[in-house]
């Protein structure tokens, strides 16, 4: 890693890992993108710069400015003057006017990593990584506009943020800032991005650039089922191992953007940050706002290698928990068992039964406090439904503990229920629009959490019950999204910040409640994986990734998830048969191998199991336990693609110094005349030798890469095999 200055020629060079970013001040102050790929080793890139384009003017002028203006590929392109493809950031000024011109003013390089105020960002110690700050300054706004630029030592990553500062006396808006815009020089790109719907999230989906702008964004005031703040581009014949790709994953979980636009001379300008849409800042004087951070991942390694270096960045320098590198515990959540209809006793039968088969963490989901017995009461009412659980918390809590079983709980910390104490006393901490109706989903409202006293509120409650008791686990939930965007206590001209705000505000209360409760495990979760993105994984080791607990269905939604995240982040469970979102019935096997990929655990009565079932439990989770490092720190190669392969899904996790693998394949759809399937690894040492625990067979590392393992195909659909292997010494 190093960041290198020319400052003669104003050229900078960051080198990450095994990548190369080159930047260039141009005549006029301009700061322009040059570079971004394999490493390289020239300090002088800027002949590439293509300055003397032609102009769509004829010849005579070979230096249009208003042609220059919408050619160059800007680092941070201005609104308003001449620069017609998507702009990163504009302003509107005191005299109502929209155009920004932001030119060179100095830079300065830092060891680390720069925090970003009250918003999750990676982190780096010095030696991780360095920091080039490049300035600028925009004279006729009297506005400064800070650039961050972030090279990882060991890791193809840039991290980018920006910051604008007010330095007039007057008052302006910012009407966007982009926290990332990437010129490419070719638009020979396939755009990759995770999309879908409620138990459904994160399907992956391919397509190639076409003219003009694809866009995925949320304006749903969290990152969304519908889409995830992720893309990629990819060349055309990249595919998991080879070819090149970037990766482009915002650290936010509120309304993003994210988009590519192929432009009229056929370059990319790929760009991605808080939407725009609806977004509105007032900056008074001396007052700064910061964009939150983007990472970009170069990967000349395919998707694969892209996917490896997001995962190794996360779990080193995002993910802060104390449980990040352990084991977590092995839960079962009551919530498909019974939804609300539970009480005591009954928590207390399943949690004996699931103790007597070696589960760790007893989780009581949904319906435990105010008086809940359906999704519409209570929300903001968090004490305890006495008439659930006579006593109070601590008489439940206590008995589970005693079962030898840690005690876990859920609550939606930012909604209210229109029928609760909380909202009858302060209706106006609800998000609306005064006068307006205020539109119900699910029965509830968003709380207003740009507001402190309604954050203080809130959490004072959570503190009572999680000192109560010994609790050990939170599982963090958010279900619906946002309506009626207004805030009782914002002025008229701050109106448009309650969106980004509202994120703030959530960062805030989550930053309070891991500081004061570092012990406590916390799960993030909305209405499954609506809020499945980085911001939330600064807060939360895991997430719940999808009410679709069918392990078919959870093919999908693990294969796109994994292109940006880390599994071991990744909330799975084994739940019932005929599963409760579609219906299907899978082995019992295949449920588990499915679900020890992520964070493993059970959703469903294991009271009411088959005894054939419930003899399986206490061997899934020895197996889980010792294979579940390999998930946690070791690589992931994926085998084959759900989205298009109708028969079979196959993953394998290595550990990093490769000497050991767990090799996972999925029988979706039994193809007749097949009775053995030859599928070849990865990531294995190719001049070592392994042994194949099941059948005692070693192989060397370069057959089962190159040739393959030929896996005999399992009878019938929805079956299952994993197959661990070790190193060997030398062939047997
Ligand atoms: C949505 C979550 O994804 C579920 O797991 C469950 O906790 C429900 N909410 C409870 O309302």
């Amino acid at each position: 890693m190093s960041i290198r200055c020319n400052d003669a020629n104003r050229a900078f060079f960051l080198q990450a890992g095994g990548c190369s970013y080159a930047l260039q001040v141009t005549d006029g102050d301009y700061l322009a993108h040059v570079y971004f790929g394999r490493q390289l080793p020239d300090s002088d890139l800027s002949y590439l710069l293509r300055l003397d384009e032609n102009p769509f003017t004829p010849s005579v002028n070979d230096r249009d400015r208003a042609v220059y203006m919408d050619t160059l590929p800007f680092e941070c392109p201005c609104f308003g003057i001449g620069d017609y493809r998507e702009a990163a950031v504009q302003i509107l000024d005191a005299d109502g006017m929209s155009a920004c011109d932001f030119r060179y003013d100095s830079y300065t390089v830092t060891a680390g990593k720069t925090a970003i105020p009250g918003m999750p960002a990676t982190f780096a110690s010095d030696e991780d990584a360095q920091t080039l700050c490049i300035r600028m300054v925009d004279k006729h706004a009297e506005l400064e506009l800070l650039l961050y630029y972030t090279a990882f030592e060991k890791l193809n990553v840039i991290t980018r943020s920006a910051m604008v500062k007010n330095l007039g006396n007057r008052s302006c808006y910012i009407q966007r800032l982009l926290s990332a815009t990437l010129e490419l020089d070719d638009s020979n790109f396939d755009m990759i991005t995770l999309n879908g719907s409620w138990a459904r999230e994160r399907h992956a989906e391919r397509a190639p650039l076409h003219m003009g702008k694809q866009r995925i964004d949320s304006v749903r005031g969290e990152s969304s089922h519908q889409n995830n703040p992720f893309f990629a581009l990819a060349r055309p014949n990249a595919d998991e191992d080879c070819g090149e790709v970037y990766g482009f994953n915002l650290i936010y979980s509120g309304n993003f953007m994210a988009q590519a636009e192929r432009t009229q001379h056929q370059c990319v300008r790929a760009q991605i940050g808080i939407n725009p849409t609806d977004f509105r800042w007032l900056l008074e004087p001396g007052e700064s706002f910061w964009a939150p951070e983007a990472v970009l991942v170069y990967s000349c390694e395919g998707l694969g290698g892209m996917s490896r270096t997001f995962h190794d960045l996360y779990r080193t320098h995002l993910i802060r928990s104390p449980f990040r590198d352990k084991r977590r515990p092995v839960l079962i959540n009551n919530w498909e068992a019974t939804y609300f209809d539970f009480d005591a006793d009954k928590l207390i039968s399943i949690a004996e039964e699931a103790s007597r088969l070696g589960i760790e963490l007893f989780v009581m989901d949904d319906g435990w406090f105010g008086h809940r017995d359906s999704d519409n009461s209570s929300l903001g009412d968090w004490r305890v439904y006495e008439s659930k659980l006579k006593g109070g918390l601590k008489p439940l809590v206590d008995k589970i503990n005693a079962l030898g079983m840690e005690f876990g709980i859920w609550f939606e910390p930012e909604m209210v229920s229109p029928d609760s104490d909380l909202y009858r006393a302060h209706p106006d901490w609800a998000i609306q629009i005064p006068g307006r109706d205020l539109t119900l989903c699910r029965a509830q409202y968003v709380l207003d959490y740009s507001r402190k006293e309604v954050r203080d509120y809130v959490y004072n409650m959570l503190c009572d019950i999680l000192r109560s008791a010994n609790i050990t686990y939170v599982k963090w939930d958010m279900n619906r999204q946002l309506t009626e965007v207004g805030s009782a206590a914002l002025p008229a001209e701050s109106q448009r910040e309650l969106w980004h705000r509202y994120v703030l505000g959530v960062y805030e209360l989550m930053e309070r409640f891991v500081t004061d409760f570092p012990h406590i495990l916390l799960e993030n979760c909305s209405g499954g994986g609506a809020r499945y993105d980085a911001g939330m994984l600064y807060y939360s080791p895991q997430i719940w990734a999808s009410d679709d607990t069918d392990a078919i269905e959870r093919l999908k939604i693990q294969y796109g998830s994994s292109l940006c995240y880390p599994v071991s982040a990744m909330g799975a469970h084994v739940s019932v048969c005929p599963n409760h979102a579609v219906g299907r019935n899978t082995s019992f096997v295949t449920r588990g191998h499915v679900a020890m990929v992520g964070t493993f655990g059970y959703e469903l009565d294991v009271t009411k199991l088959s005894e054939e079932e419930r003899n399986m439990i206490p061997w899934q989770i020895d197996t889980y336990k010792r294979f579940c490092h390999l998930m946690r720190d070791g690589d992931q190669y994926r085998l084959a693609n759900p989205n298009s392969n109708t028969e079979y899904d196959a993953w394998m996790f290595v550990s990093k110094d490769q000497s050991e693998a767990l090799f996972t394949y999925v029988q979706i759809l039994r193809r007749p005349n097949y009775r053995s399937r030859r599928i070849t690894l990865r990531g294995l040492k190719a001049d070592a030798y392994y042994r194949v625990e099941e059948t005692g067979a070693v192989y060397s590392g370069a057959a089962l890469m190159y040739a393959g393992l030929n896996l005999e195909n399992l009878w019938g659909d929805f079956q299952s095999k994993q197959i661990y292997l070790t190193e060997v010494e030398k062939e047997c």
